[in-house]
This record gives structure tokens, sequence and C-alpha cells, in this order.
């Protein structure tokens, strides 16, 4: 395929993701998602929006200190104070790019900026020029820009390219558009603004009508060379266009849709895996690619078919988006030099030494509590672990008595700042009795938003993972846990959701109070 077939692919997660109710990821995290996204080949990372909160700065920066290959953008409204805050996050990149936008729909420009077009025009040439003065890559995009007039849209763009835009990005903000218009809004392009050939055009549409990847698909028709999206669709209200959507539509359809992106698809399902336990937004069964149904085969008939020949009801291949099949990869006898082979295979490529030798224990621990360790398993047991290595509150052991005629208990072992506590608590339930344990010994009034178990194999004895979110004052963080135990599962969940909450509390502290929130002494005095 021509170079002009090529198509960027540029991953929002960190930052449009990231707007979701409750999708809220530490610094930590951000930087595995970036890497992860690195490692599958995606062009462009948002990796945040650097004035929205020093959290984001604070990502922005260090993904753009880290990566190497892909381009690390940073989102600014179009006045001055954004542009450098974003520029400040972004300077130390390799491949630096500054994202900003403006309104240019007429409701939008009225009711939300309260500004005359020729004034947004005016906006749109200084906040580029501002920013293309700072940064070589610059991205300009119309807000809402599905429901603009054309000449204005027209207008805007030229100027943006003018003052020194090499991308061009039209949203479908509200997820309003369908596929045969918004191609025809992107031919319009196309065809209507002189310079248009001096600029990547890009989309990037939402999803409220299910559209969102339709749309994407369809601009690519009309001459878009750039696509945003997310992994597992997350973002603002019905979410983005999904990742892995777009990049498996163009794989297995190039007949219909011949261009290529960069992205490694093996790296498809791990992305899932990852985004979906760090969030602790479940991605539904049936949900395309990366559903846990997407390749299972359940009727007579589809089996049958499927054993004559897999193309019967198969278009594409698990192998493809990296779901390898479960082998019963290792047992309680295997050693480390195994183990850390085994982490190379699933993509654990640099776990320092401390990490590698808890991942292990608790791998032993694993096998001898469970007949079959698969892949799975492991993935699970090493993710639970990278997440919870700085955490102060430590789970240390657990015990339940539950069942129907009650009352249920549970009897808690926790190490806070290197010393074990105990309580022993009721609940209405198991589960309830171990979180009022852990309130007992860690008191705060963090509200319980979301308890979430997921098997991570199948069979009774599978690893349960467990996604607890706590808001506390609207601050709100994602726990996760995995154990072969559900309860101890749930309880280190619960445990790695409060050591983030009291890292949000040292970080917005005042200075004068740093002091007092800085041990976790003082959450559980
Ligand atoms: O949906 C939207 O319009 C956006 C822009 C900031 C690109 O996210
Ligand atoms: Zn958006």
């Amino acid at each position: 395929m021509a170079d002009s077939d090529r198509v960027w692919i540029f991953d929002t997660t960190l930052r449009d993701g990231e707007q979701s109710p409750g999708c809220s990821m530490n610094l930590e995290e951000k930087l595995r998602v970036a890497r992860m996204l690195e490692e599958m080949g995606v062009d462009v990372i948002e990796a945040g929006f650097p004035i929205a909160s020093n959290g984001d700065f604070e990502a922005v920066s260090a993904i753009a200190r880290e990566l190497k290959k892909s381009v690390v953008c940073g989102l600014a409204r179009a006045g001055r104070k954004d542009i450098d805050r974003a520029w400040e996050a972004l300077k130390a990149a390799a491949r630096p790019r500054i994202h900003t936008f403006i309104s240019t729909s007429p409701l939008h420009m009225k009711y939300k900026l309260q500004m005359a077009p020729d004034a947004v025009h005016q906006a749109v040439v200084d906040s580029v020029t501002h920013a293309r003065n700072l940064c070589d890559d610059v991205e300009w995009s119309a807000e809402d820009g599905s429901r603009t007039e054309l000449p204005f849209l027209f207008r805007c763009i030229e100027s943006a390219i003018k003052a020194g835009a090499s991308t061009i990005n039209i949203p479908d903000t509200v997820g309003y558009a369908e596929p045969a218009e918004f191609a025809s809004l992107i031919a319009a392009i196309v065809a209507n603004v002189p310079n248009i050939d001096k600029a990547r055009l890009s989309v990037h549409c939402h999803n409220d009508l299910g559209l969102g990847v339709a749309n994407s698909l369809a601009a690519l028709g009309a001459g878009a060379r750039q696509v945003e999206c997310t992994v597992n669709g997350i973002g603002e209200r019905a979410g983005n266009a999904a990742l892995e959507e777009i990049v498996m539509a163009l794989r297995t359809r190039p007949d219909r849709l011949p261009f290529r992106t960069n992205v490694d698809t093996t790296h498809i399902v791990r992305a899932s895996r990852l985004v979906s336990a760090i969030t602790g937004f479940a991605v539904q069964p049936n949900k395309a690619i990366v559903g846990a149904n997407a390749f299972a085969h359940e009727s007579g008939i589809h089996q049958d078919g499927m054993l004559k020949n897999a193309q019967t009801y198969e278009i594409m291949t698990p192998e493809s988006v990296g779901l390898v099949r479960s082998t019963l990869v290792m047992g309680k006898h295997s050693g480390r030099a195994a183990f850390r082979a085994k982490l190379k295979e699933l993509g654990f490529e640099a776990l320092g030494d401390n990490l590698l030798e808890d991942a292990f224990k608790r791998f032993k621990d694993l096998a001898d509590r469970k007949k079959d360790v698969f892949d799975e398993d492991i993935v699970a047991l090493v993710d639970d672990q990278m997440g919870s290595t700085d955490d102060s509150i430590k789970f240390v052991s657990l015990q339940v008595v539950a069942g129907s005629k009650g009352p249920q208990i549970a009897d808690l072992e926790i190490e806070i700042d290197g010393t074990v506590h105990n309580a022993q608590s009721r609940g209405n339930g198991p589960v309830d009795a171990v979180f009022n344990a852990i309130k007992k010994l860690v008191p705060h009034e963090a509200k319980l938003q979301l308890y979430q178990v997921h098997a991570v194999t199948a069979g009774t004895d599978a690893q349960a993972e467990v996604t607890v979110r706590l808001d506390e004052g609207g601050k709100t963080v994602n726990g996760q846990g995995a154990d072969a135990d559900t309860l101890c599962a749930s309880a280190r969940a619960y445990l790695n959701a409060l050591n983030k909450l009291l890292i949000k509390r040292k970080k917005s502290a005042p200075a004068g109070a740093a002091a007092d929130m800085s041990t976790v002494a003082s959450i559980s005095a």
C-alpha cells in the first residue's frame, strides 16, 4: 500500500478516556498504559490535559520524559496559559505535540464561549501561532466540528494551517453525525480548503448513537488519515470510537478499507485488560474484538462449522488480537527461571528484582492452591503486584466465617508502615465483614461506589480479580486485587484503593497540612 494509505492512530485513553466519570488513573497507572500503547505501535498518545490539574500535568510530563517512539500530545484550550502549561509538560518529549482546540459551532460559540465568530477565528489564529512558536508539531481541533457551518469551518481550518497546524482534527463532539453525512463533511473539507494538502486530516468521533467507529471509518474513505480513539472505547458519556474495533476493521477488510496502521494487533487483548483492570470499567462480554465472548462459539451449528473450517464463522483469528489459547503453563514445581521466562513471554520484560521475587512468591502460593495455573492467572497476579508495590497499607492475612447461619465474621491482619495490625469485625455478609474490619484498622469516610468481581479464568477454582471504587469528597480512586480467594481479593482491592486515596490526599493537602497527612498512621489514628 502507498504511503498515502497510512492511517495514524491517535489514542486518547489517557485524556478523553480518563474524562469518563469514575475513571481516574494515577501517575503509575497512566505510565503503564502509555508504555503499552507505545509498544503496540500507536502513533500519537494524548497523555492528558496539563492545565486541568497538577496530576494531569505530572502525568503528561512523566510520559513525555519516558516515551521515545510515539508522539506525546497534551491538550490545551485556545488561551496562552493553557498552551504554555501544555508545553511546559511536553517539552522534554522526544516527539512532542500541542493539541489546541476551540468550539466552532453556532451553538457552542453563542452559549458556551459567548464569542462572535470573528473573535473565535482570531483565537484560532492566535492559539495556533503561539503553540507553533513553542512546538513544531501542532494539532488544531474544531470542537463540535460536525455541527459547524461549513464556510466558517473551512475558514478556520485554512487559517489554522496557515498559522502552522500540521494536523486538523474534526470532532463529532456529541456523537450526532451519521456515517454518510460525516464522510461528506470530510470530503467537503478536502474539496474546499485550499491548503488542506499541507495538513493531516483527523477525526474524533464520540459514540452517543453507537456510530463512533462507523463514522471514523467513513471519514477515512473521504480523506481523513488520523483517527482518534480509545482502548475499549472508554470516554465521555457513551465513549469514543474504540481503537481495537478501528484497527481490526482495517486489518480484516482491506478490500473495502484499503488503509494500514502501525499497530501490532497482537497487543490488543492485553491493552484492553490493562485499561479495564486499572479503570474498573468492565468490558461487556459481547463487546466486539475484546469481549469475553468475541471468539466463543457456543451453538452446535457454529461449533460444527468451526471444526470443519474455522473461516466458516471466524473472520479474525483469536491469535491476531493476542488471545492465545490458555495452556497449562506452570505448576508448583516451576522455578524462578521458568517464571522469569514466562513473564517475558507475557510481555513483562523489565520487572525489578523485588517485584519479581514478590510475584514469584505469590505464584508459588497460587500453584499450591489452584490445580491449573494459566497465563491469565499469571498476568492478573503480576498486574496486581505491580499496582500495589508502593502501598504503605499491605494485606497480610484473612480468615472469614461465612454461610447462611451467620454471623459472618472477618479476622484481618494488615501491615501499616511496617507494623502488623489485627481486627475482627462482623458484617452483613462476608464482604461487608471484611470491609468493616478494614474500616476498624483504617478509619475513613470514603464511600464505596463500585464493587466488582471478575473471574480470571473458567472453573470454580479460578482466581478472582476485584475492583473497588472509593470516593472521598469528589476524589475517586479505583483499587484492584487478585487472589484465588474472592474475599482476600476483595480485601486487597479495598486496601489498594485506600492506598491511592492516601496518595491523593497527600498531594492535595495544603503545604502546612502535608505533614499531618503524610503517614498512614494519621488516617488510622
Ligand atoms: O470531543 C471533542 O470535541 C474533544 C476535543 C477536545 C478534541 O475531545
Ligand atoms: Zn472528545
